[in-house]
């Protein structure tokens, strides 16, 4: 073989994708298929759900938008847009924060791991986590571990971490933690303000030890309940941080896929808040050096759209309204699951919108996805339970989807 021994026994494409590929062919065999592990939001015909306005401002993209390079930390108004439109309403973050331009969250969180971790370390996140988070480790040769991540109450459990914490630093003297909120895939999971305060006091008292980056991955951001602009989770979640400002690295891992539905453009960003003005730069150059050693620039019209979805009023006020009815969409499916999963008792943890919901069977994950494809129902075993993406499911079908997993 002339693939490095390392790299020989790789598995091939996400098995997410190869159960994905399964339901549609037999969907398009004429059977009455559910296909719930679709990692995108698709509308309640089986199509792709996109802001028009989006789709709009893309074909107006000046040519030489898309055929020029772009700068290699990406496009300056671009990274201006991101960091206004997330920590516009906090000053002290705002003040603090540099970006760089990355193809989507995904490569946001690749350059997370490349600049915060040493080769062999471990980043740190809960016990359920998306799944490309190890391979990404495994990618820069670094590695996952993970605190419980409810405890007995169904609450996130602190404690686990605050346990984690203290190991982590002592062995590899650094911290990288990433928590995926709100709307956790693959939980639904969203932290509630005494999760926040909590989690916070905990990263607090061990920041003074070592030094502590948290990673906040908020691709689903926009599709928790109560979202909207400035709506009170953006709201909450920034009062919340604040105070880490210069005690700890924050990241947020930004990304146009799902807020404004364009998974393909490959738009997003790397924002990091770091208190200190020389360490501020020496992180920016880091980042920008890393993208030159990575993909070098990325989509420039991609970036040209999206910015102009950010600042133009009236794009901007238009992506909105569309994807407040997408918000809306999805949450109808999100009553109807807990209308449904309540009735039967379901055990899931506290799911109030997002993507995705993650239902713990009485049984095998494994088995229990297999008798639920014998029924034409699709989901996701993982992590010793079964992901639901109710992004994929259209409202009349939540019932059937419900009865299969209680069956
Ligand atoms: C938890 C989580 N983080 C980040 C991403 C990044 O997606 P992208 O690279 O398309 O922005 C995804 C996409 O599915 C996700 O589920």
């Amino acid at each position: 073989m002339f693939l490095i021994p390392s790299h020989q026994k790789r598995p091939s494409d996400d098995p997410i994708f190869a159960l994905n590929q399964e339901a549609v062919e037999r969907s398009n065999k004429g059977e009455s298929i559910v296909n719930a592990t679709v990692g995108a939001l698709l509308s309640d015909d089986g199509t792709l759900a996109i802001l028009p306005t989006m789709t709009k401002l893309i074909a107006e993209v000046p040519a030489t938008e898309w055929a020029t390079y772009a700068p290699i930390s990406g496009s300056g108004p671009f990274l201006k847009a991101v960091m206004d439109d997330l920590l516009g309403t906090s000053k002290p973050l705002r003040a603090a924060a540099v970006a760089v331009a990355t193809p989507g969250g995904s490569g946001a969180l690749r350059h997370a791991i490349g600049n915060y971790l040493e080769r062999g370390d471990a980043l740190l996140t809960t016990s359920y986590f998306w799944g490309p988070y190890q391979t990404l480790a495994d990618e820069a040769d670094r590695r996952v571990e993970t605190f419980r991540m409810f405890d007995d109450q169904g609450a996130l459990d602190v404690g686990a971490l605050d346990e984690k914490l203290a190991t982590l630093l002592a062995t590899q003297k650094r911290v990288l933690l990433f928590l995926n909120d709100p709307c956790q895939n693959p939980t639904g999971y969203s932290m509630s303000k005494r999760d926040w305060e909590r989690t916070r006091e905990v990263i607090l008292r061990h920041a003074a030890t070592g030094p502590i980056t948290v990673l906040l991955d908020i691709a689903y951001s926009e599709y928790a309940a109560g979202s909207g602009e400035g709506g009170p989770s953006a709201q909450l979640l920034l009062q919340e941080i604040e105070p880490l400002i210069g005690k700890v690295a924050l990241l947020f891992a930004w990304t146009a896929s799902k807020s404004f539905t364009h998974y393909g453009l490959r738009v997003g960003a790397l924002v990091a808040v770091i208190g200190d003005e020389a360490e501020r730069k020496a992180t920016e150059n880091a980042l920008s050096y890393s993208s030159r050693g990575t993909w070098s620039n990325c989509n420039r019209g991609g970036m040209y759209a999206v910015m102009k979805a950010l600042t133009d009023p009236t794009a901007k006020a238009a992506c909105i309204a569309e994807r407040k009815s997408l918000q809306e969409l999805l949450q109808r499916r999100v009553d109807a699951f807990n209308r449904a999963a309540r009735e039967v008792g379901l055990s899931y943890p506290r799911y109030e919108g997002g993507f995705f919901v993650t239902v713990f069977p009485k049984g095998n994950a494994q088995e229990k996805a297999k008798s639920m494809r014998d029924q034409g129902v699709y989901v996701v075993p993982t992590q010793g339970a079964l992901r639901v993406g109710l992004c994929s499911v259209a409202e009349k079908d939540v019932p059937r989807l419900v009865a299969s997993l209680v069956e």
